[in-house]
């Protein structure tokens, strides 16, 4: 196992990043100003809201063809990493990076609007938070606060959470910045461990593993020993196929620290398996119910019940009489549903786990889907 040295204090750097970008913002509000600020409508809206931005400042980018955004003087772009790529790689292509400043970088604009809403340690605001799609990755963010919960209720102080599929390590950076997030408004701690073999997709064999979409040595990651400089100390990566590395990782892992997210990236159906061996620990090494994050079973017409990381679960599920991987839809009442919300969440359910079965003091009454 290799554990990572990287001590940046990402808090620290997210405080002070945020107050250039609101530096930016209140410059980019002044009437006559040729700066914009661009993003999705609904943060727009956000950012109108808390920062009175002149609505003509303001560009949707949903609806605004990157070239005509790029004519402007200065921009502030407030997009997810895939919104802001387009826009990015044009000015990139004039040579014109230094006319933007963009808030997608992991951690550096999410942790300070949660706080501007208010985080609270019982978490109704980091739910309103998440609700508003604040987070560029809600979809570990809405998992990591089921989580809480759970932990909360249960007394549990530290969690342990995990990605299967690092890659460039956005996600794993995400995860690490949300976790630091919530544990300043619940004093519950995290364990956060990314998983990749480093050298991209193992071998992609039959129709399983989906070779129309996915080929072998596939997203290979670019720069291990920066990435691991750049993670916090409770953040560590294990560099190998999850067939060889699970199972030395799961003798470490402990009761206090069970394990309260995964989110499953490994895109094929082989390493899907090889991952949800994790659901085959001791009850009470994991959540009751383990929110999992399921990146790549619907989005492709090509993805199937019948291939990926679905019919992983599936066969899990065949397999296992007391754990069963369970997809769930995020219905909240009057909010437009999220993409995520529709595909991606699953939960875990260790029905061997002593608080299903009643043991202990501990009621789940409350922790409903649409509330968080
Ligand atoms: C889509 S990328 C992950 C992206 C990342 N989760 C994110 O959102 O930023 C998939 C990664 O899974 C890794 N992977 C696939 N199968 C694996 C296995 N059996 N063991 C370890 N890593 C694996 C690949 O090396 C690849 O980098």
């Amino acid at each position: 196992m290799n554990i990572a040295n990287g001590t940046k204090n990402t808090l620290k750097n997210d405080r002070q990043l945020f107050k250039g970008i609101i530096k930016r913002l209140k410059i980019y509000t002044k009437k006559g100003s040729k700066t914009k600020v661009c993003g999705r409508r609904r943060i727009l809206d956000i950012a109108r809201h808390l920062y009175k931005i002149e609505p003509s400042a303001c560009v949707n980018i949903e609806t605004t063809p990157a070239n005509k955004i790029a004519e402007a003087d200065k921009l502030l772009l407030l997009g997810t990493p895939w919104d802001n790529n387009t826009i990015w790689d044009l000015l990139e292509q004039r040579g014109e990076t230094n006319r933007a400043v963009r808030a997608d970088r992991p951690g550096e604009l999410h942790f300070e609007l949660s706080q501007t809403f208010g985080v609270n340690p019982n978490l109704n605001l980091a739910f309103e938070s998440v609700y508003h799609n604040f987070y560029h990755r809600t979809w570990y963010a809405y998992p990591l606060i089921v989580a809480v919960s759970q932990a909360q209720r249960m007394g549990i102080k530290e969690l342990t959470v995990i990605e299967f599929g690092v890659w460039q390590g956005d996600g794993l950076l995400n995860l690490a910045s949300l976790c630091e997030m919530l544990t300043s408004c619940t004093s519950i701690n995290f364990r956060v461990v990314g998983f990749d073999t480093g050298a991209g997709l193992p071998n992609v064999t039959d129709y399983r593993d989906h070779p129309e979409l996915w080929y072998t040595g596939e997203l290979k990651m670019p720069n291990i020993d920066k990435l691991r400089r750049s993670l916090p100390d409770n953040c560590e990566l294990i560099i190998g196929d999850i067939a060889n590395t699970l199972s030395p990782f799961v003798e470490n892992l402990i009761a206090e620290a069970p394990i309260g997210f995964v989110a499953l990236d490994v895109d094929t159906y082989s390493s899907s398996v090889a991952a949800l061996n994790l659901f085959e620990i001791p009850a009470d090494f994991l959540l009751p119910v383990v929110p999992i994050y399921v990146d790549d079973s619907y989005v492709n017409i090509s993805q199937s019940n019948f291939t990926g990381e679905a019919l992983a679960i599936n066969e899990f599920n065949k397999d296992h009489e007391l754990r069963k991987i369970d997809h769930k839809i995020i219905v909240r009442p009057d909010r437009e549903l999220l993409p995520w919300q529709v595909g991606s969440m699953y939960f875990a359910h260790i029905f061997d786990h002593p608080v299903r079965a009643g043991e202990g003091n501990c009621t789940f009454i409350g922790i409903d889907v649409h509330k968080l």
